[in-house]
C-alpha cells in the first residue's frame, strides 16, 4: 500500500501502536505531557542530530515514527509499556545499544541520526494518513 490509514481514537495517552507501512514498522505514540516536556526541555545544541522536537510533530502530543533505527535497521524497543525504553525514556535499540528520546532523536549509541518521521498528514482530529 502506498498509504496507511491510522486510527488515532483507541490509543490512549501514554500509549502506542505500531502499523505497517510500505513493509516497514512505523511507531504511533500519543505522548504524555511529560514526555513532551522532556522532549522539549534538552537544548537542541546538545542533540547529535539537532532537531527541535516541535519540527518533528504536527500535534504535539503525537509522535510517529518509522520504527527503524538508524544504525543498522533493527526495530527499536519501547512499544510496549513492559519494554525498555532506554536511558532517555524512547525507544531502546537493542542489537548495539541505542538509546532514543521521546521526540524519537539519538541521544547516546551508534545510530548518527533520528527515527525518521514519514510524510503524513491528519484527515482528521482522530485519523491520520501515513504516505
Ligand atoms: Fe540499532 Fe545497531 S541496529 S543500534
Amino acid at each position: 500500500l502506498a498509504s496507511t490509514e491510522v486510527d488515532l481514537s483507541p490509543i490512549a495517552v501514554g500509549s502506542a501502536v505500531t502499523v505497517m507501512w510500505r513493509g516497514k514498522p512505523v511507531f504511533v505514540r500519543n505522548r504524555t505531557p511529560q514526555e513532551i516536556q522532556e522532549a522539549r526541555a534538552v537544548p537542541v545544541s546538545q542533540l547529535p542530530d539537532p532537531q527541535p522536537d516541535q519540527a518533528r510533530v504536527k500535534k504535539d502530543n503525537w509522535l510517529v515514527l518509522v520504527g527503524v533505527c538508524t544504525h543498522l535497521g533493527c526495530v527499536p524497543l519501547g512499544q510496549k509499556p513492559t519494554d525498555p525504553r532506554g536511558e532517555f525514556g524512547g525507544w531502546f535499540c537493542p542489537c548495539h545499544g541505542s538509546h532514543y528520546d521521546t521526540s524519537g532523536r539519538i541521544r547516546k549509541g551508534p545510530a548518527p541520526t533520528n527515527l525518521l518521521v514519514p510524510d503524513y498528514t491528519f484527515t482528521s482530529d482522530t485519523q491520520i494518513r501515513v504516505g
